[in-house]
């Protein structure tokens, strides 16, 4: 078994990336930067995990912020709890004082399960806990020709202890570094370049020929569709935006008025100004001028594809007079504040149709 740690760590001290959470024992910029690097890629989460620690150095410094301002550096990451979670951990963090020294202490953070409580403790504090993400039930499933899928509750037993067994307890935060880089760059999900594996010798799925079927789910992604109807009100310099709050999709993100319908109303801009008129009150019904020319759609049939949703999206304009009441929930914000909220990628799209994206940034 020492043979496959040894075989991992000359591989990676070979191949790895050099990345700026690998030259820290700092624990609060590791917890960062698993966190970033959640259901991330490292090419997407490099530049987030940057400007997070350069904003919030320390621990108090994200207890301190207003969770605003965390979603807004979040902003376009995808999986926001992730975001709001940080934030609450900060919190309590700050409260005991110290970050957490203890691998039971680290798992009970906010947001942490066991994965990234055993990546912060054998990064930071080398304690020998074997990391268990994506990456490894791959190369361990194949490298053992496993096929108990990895979504079991046996099958998670069996390669946590798995995992254990294989760990360099000498050099843990080597060794798990090795295996989650191994994955990622080796081991890939699809064509893994078996021919330059150094442990291709010993591969049991290579010998015979399982490679691309493992390792094994089995529960495929359960996938809803939705349909989001996002209208731009302009009134008089201002539009409406509201504080997504529901254990919902995009919690505390924002976005302009929505009509959520059960079938996609693309091209009924009709039938959609109806339930419009709903949501805006009697007061609009009986205003002097006819507001369905005021009211335009902007672009059609938008696929957004999330994790386990799509959502299928119209977007409309709509100018109404100064004084027309802000719908209950919505705030009133100025135009140009608009890039002060942190909005989910799907809004943002939409708002730079209408704004430009250069009047977006920051
Ligand atoms: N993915 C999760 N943790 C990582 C790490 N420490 N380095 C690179 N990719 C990762």
């Amino acid at each position: 078994m020492k043979e496959f740690a040894d075989k991992l760590i000359d591989w990676y001290e070979e191949n790895k990336r050099d990345l700026p959470w690998r030259h820290t024992k700092d624990p609060y910029r590791i917890w960062i930067s698993e966190i970033v690097l959640q259901q991330t890629r490292v090419a997407q989460g490099y530049e987030y995990y940057r400007r997070l620690v350069e904003r919030f150095p320390d621990v108090f410094a994200l207890a301190d912020a207003e969770e605003d301002e965390v979603m807004k550096y979040w902003q376009g990451l995808g999986y926001y709890s992730r975001a709001r979670n940080l934030h609450a951990a900060a919190r309590s963090i700050r409260e005991a004082g110290v970050f957490p020294t203890t691998y039971e202490g680290v798992l009970s953070l906010k947001g942490v399960g066991e994965y990234t409580a055993a990546a912060i403790c054998s990064f930071a504090y080398d304690m020998p806990h074997a990391v268990v993400d994506g990456n490894v039930y791959r190369v361990l499933s194949r490298w053992m020709g496993i096929d108990t899928p990895i979504d079991s509750t046996v099958g998670k037993k069996e390669f946590a202890a798995l995992a254990d067994a294989l760990l360099d307890r000498q050099r843990p935060a080597l060794y798990n570094q090795a295996i989650m880089e191994f994955g990622a760059l080796q081991c890939t999900p699809t064509q893994p370049d078996c021919l330059s594996c150094p442990l291709s010798d010993s591969c049991v799925a290579l010998q015979q020929e399982k490679v691309d079927t493992l390792p094994i789910k089995q529960h495929k992604t359960k996938v809803t569709n939705r349909y989001f109807n996002y209208i731009y009100v302009r009134t008089g310099g201002f539009t409406w935006i509201r504080k997504r709050s529901e254990q919902d999709i995009w919690k505390n993100l924002y976005e302009p008025l929505l009509i959520e319908t059960s079938e996609d109303y693309a091209g009924n801009d009709l039938a959609l100004w109806t339930k419009l008129e709903d949501v805006l009150g009697k007061r609009l019904r009986e205003s002097e001028t006819d507001l369905r020319v005021c009211f335009r759609p902007l672009k059609q049939g938008v696929k957004h594809v999330l994790s386990h949703r799509v959502i299928y999206a119209n977007f409309y304009e709509l100018d109404l007079p100064d004084d027309v009441e802000v719908p209950e929930g919505y705030l009133k914000v100025p135009e140009e504040d608009l890039h002060k909220f942190a909005v989910p990628n799907l809004v943002y799209q939409f708002f730079s149709l209408i704004l430009g994206s250069n009047n977006q940034n920051s």
